[in-house]
C-alpha cells in the first residue's frame, strides 16, 4: 500500500526527517488560529486522491510551543486525521512522539479527572489504526487503547549521543524513584557496569513545590540524569545540585521531552549541568538526539 506522511504543524523537523527515513512523500499543513480563538488546519494537498487508499502517517507532537499550547496541538491532530478519513486514507498511524497529559495518570487529590486515558480514549475515537508515542511518562495509559500502542525507547539514540561528547565514568542518576527503572535501562547503554545512584524527590500535591534529597559519592564521576520530561527544569535543577555536592565531574542532563518551560534552560545551566540533551520530540535548541531512525524503524 502507498503511503504519505502528513509532518504536523508541532512536529515540522521529526516528521520531515521521518518521511526522509521511509523514503516517503511527506506533505505539510496550513494553520492558525482565527481572531475567536478557534483552531484551522488544512492538509495542504490541492487533489484529495493524494489520501485516498493511501496508508497515511500522522506527526504530530503535542508539547507547548510558541506557536501552540497542548490544547492546540490536540485540537490540530484531531482536525488531521478527521480530514484524513474524509479523504478516505486506508488506514492511519498516528504518531504522537510527546504524548501531553500523560503525568495526568494518577489521582493526586480528590475530584481530579484522569486525563491522560480520557485523552488516550478520544484520541481512539476519531478511528487509528495504530498509535506510537515515546517514552511516555506513564506507559501502562498505553493499556487504554485497543488498536496497535507502541512506546518506542528514545534511550539508545540518547545514550549514544552523551558517549560521543566523551563523557567518561559514567554514573546515571535516577531524579526520582519513579524514574528508577528507566535510569537502570538507560545506564545498561553505556555499559554493564555502570551503576544508577538514586535521589528521592517530593512534590507538595497541593503546592506542586519539590524537594529532592540524598548523599551520593560522585568524585571525579560524569554523571548523567535522566527523565522522561523536563518542564519547568526544577528537578534537574534539585539534581544537579545535589550531584555537585556529590562531587561530580561532569553533568549531562538528558530527557526524551525537554519543554523546557519558563526559565528552565537558566536555572539547569546555572545549577552546573554541562549539557542538556533532548530528543527532535520537542523542537527547541535542546533537540540535540533525533528520532528519526528509531520510528521510522516501527513505522517499515
Ligand atoms: C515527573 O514525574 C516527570 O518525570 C518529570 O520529573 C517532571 O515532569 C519534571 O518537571 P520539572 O522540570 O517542572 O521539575
Amino acid at each position: 500500500m502507498d503511503k504519505i506522511l502528513i509532518v504536523g504543524p508541532a512536529s515540522q523537523i521529526l516528521g520531515i526527517r521521518i518521511a526522509q527515513e521511509l523514503g516517503i512523500q511527506s506533505i505539510n499543513t496550513e494553520f492558525k488560529t482565527f481572531p475567536d480563538g478557534e483552531n484551522y488546519l488544512r492538509i495542504n494537498i490541492e487533489d484529495e486522491m493524494e489520501i485516498k487508499g493511501k496508508e497515511v502517517i500522522i506527526v504530530q507532537s503535542t508539547g507547548p510551543s510558541s506557536s501552540g499550547n497542548q490544547n492546540t496541538r490536540i485540537f490540530e491532530l484531531i482536525m488531521m486525521v478527521d480530514a484524513a478519513k474524509r479523504m478516505k486514507a486506508a488506514r492511519i498511524k498516528l504518531v504522537i512522539p510527546y504524548l501531553a497529559y500523560s503525568r495526568q495518570d494518577k489521582i493526586f487529590r480528590p475530584g481530579e479527572c484522569q486525563f491522560a486515558y480520557l485523552l488516550l480514549n478520544i484520541i481512539e475515537s476519531f478511528g487509528i489504526d495504530e498509535f506510537y508515542t515515546v517514552d511516555v511518562h506513564a506507559p501502562k495509559i498505553l493499556k487504554e487503547l485497543s488498536c496497535k500502542a507502541v512506546n518506542i525507547d528514545s534511550m539508545k539514540v540518547l545514550a549514544e549521543h552523551i558517549k560521543s561528547l566523551g563523557a567518561k565514568d559514567i554514573v546515571v542518576v535516577s531524579p526520582d524513584k519513579g524514574a528508577v527503572e528507566r535510569s537502570k535501562a538507560f545506564a545498561k547503554h553505556f555499559g554493564d557496569d555502570v551503576p544508577v545512584e538514586i535521589f528521592e524527590k517530593k512534590r507538595d500535591v497541593k503546592t506542586g513545590e519539590i524537594t529532592m534529597s540524598g548523599n551520593l559519592n560522585l568524585e571525579k564521576k560524569d554523571v548523567v540524569i535522566a527523565d522522561d520530561i523536563i518542564a519547568t527544569g526544577g528537578t534537574m535543577a534539585l539534581a544537579i545540585k545535589l550531584s555537585k555536592e556529590g562531587g561530580a565531574n561532569k553533568i549531562y542532563v538528558a530527557s526524551t521531552h525537554a519543554l523546557l518551560l519558563q526559565n528552565a534552560k537558566y536555572r539547569i545551566l546555572k545549577a552546573g549541568a554541562s549539557e542538556i540533551i533532548g530528543t527532535d520530540s520537542i523542537d527547541n535548541e535542546s533537540s540535540k538526539v533525533s528520532l528519526a531512525k528509531v520510528i521510522a524503524e516501527h513505522l517499515k
